[in-house]
């Protein structure tokens, strides 16, 4: 029985540092966080997500991770995920930078999400992503098969510069943008750190410390943000 709802998200920029690994973990962790089933696939050969979920010995039933070499296998992993039935999702992560494996990612997936930080560089790449995209559409023979295409304004800060604020209106006027912002925050770091943000949301609810008690919070925000660009990722798609 093959599982309908599954979808593949793939999180990819030809910007390195744009929050690719970051954005990846917090979406799996709403998506976890709701009791759906995640497959991840790092295809960075630096691996930095698959070496902190050994690292962590993260050992969760709603989660699996694996390196993926070769590009054109996405396709077949994605069918036999389908065939089997139980995973709701498969997230791909991706190395920053171009190259033809991004087409076959493409090919097998259904939504393509795109990061980038307020800044003149990360603009200026995000259209070279966005043109790969539009050229993509002209060379496939179904441009409907295609995945979707989201740019998600990743580390934004609370109060933004002047300069800040350029980028996001230009962005948000060149590419299609994800209403939510993914906002920069501490609660990040420590994710990358000590574990998924919904864990950490739980061990600090448990403490017998008031303090720690109180910190709950804002990693619950963090992943209801998540989840709420995890949303808009699939109403997209
Ligand atoms: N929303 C955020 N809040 C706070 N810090 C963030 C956020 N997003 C990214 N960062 C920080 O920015 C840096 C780059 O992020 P990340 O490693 O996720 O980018 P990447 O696109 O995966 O990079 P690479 O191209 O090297 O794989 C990291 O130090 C990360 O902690
Ligand atoms: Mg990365």
């Amino acid at each position: 029985m093959g599982n309908d709802n599954m979808k593949v998200i793939t999180i990819m920029t030809r910007k390195g540092g744009a929050g690719k690994t970051t954005l990846t973990r917090a979406l799996v962790s709403a998506a976890m966080s709701q009791g759906k089933k995640c497959i991840v696939y790092d295809s960075d050969p630096q691996q930095a997500l698959a070496r902190w979920a050994r690292k962590l010995e993260i050992d969760d039933p709603l989660f699996t991770i694996e390196h993926l070499t070769v590009a054109d296998e996405l396709a077949a992993k994605t069918d036999e995920a389908w065939e089997e039935g139980s995973t709701d999702f498969i997230f791909v992560d991706t190395i920053g930078a171009a190259g033809s494996w991004a087409d076959d990612l493409a090919a097998a997936s259904d939504a393509l999400v795109v990061p980038m930080m307020l800044s003149d560089d990360d603009m200026e790449i995000t259209k070279d992503t966005f043109n790969w995209y539009v050229g993509l559409k002209d060379r496939t023979d179904d441009p409907k098969a295609l995945p979707s295409f989201r740019v998600v304004l990743s580390g934004v800060p609370a109060k933004q510069s002047v300069a800040e604020t350029e980028v996001e209106e230009r962005a948000v006027k060149s590419f299609p943008v994800i209403p939510e912002y993914f906002m920069s925050r501490k609660q990040h770091k420590d994710a990358s750190s000590y574990g998924f943000l919904h864990k950490i949301a739980e061990e600090r609810r448990q403490s017998r410390y008031g303090l720690v008690r109180v910190h709950a919070k804002h990693f619950d925000e963090a992943v209801e943000e998540a989840a709420s660009i995890l949303n808009d990722i699939l109403e997209a798609s």
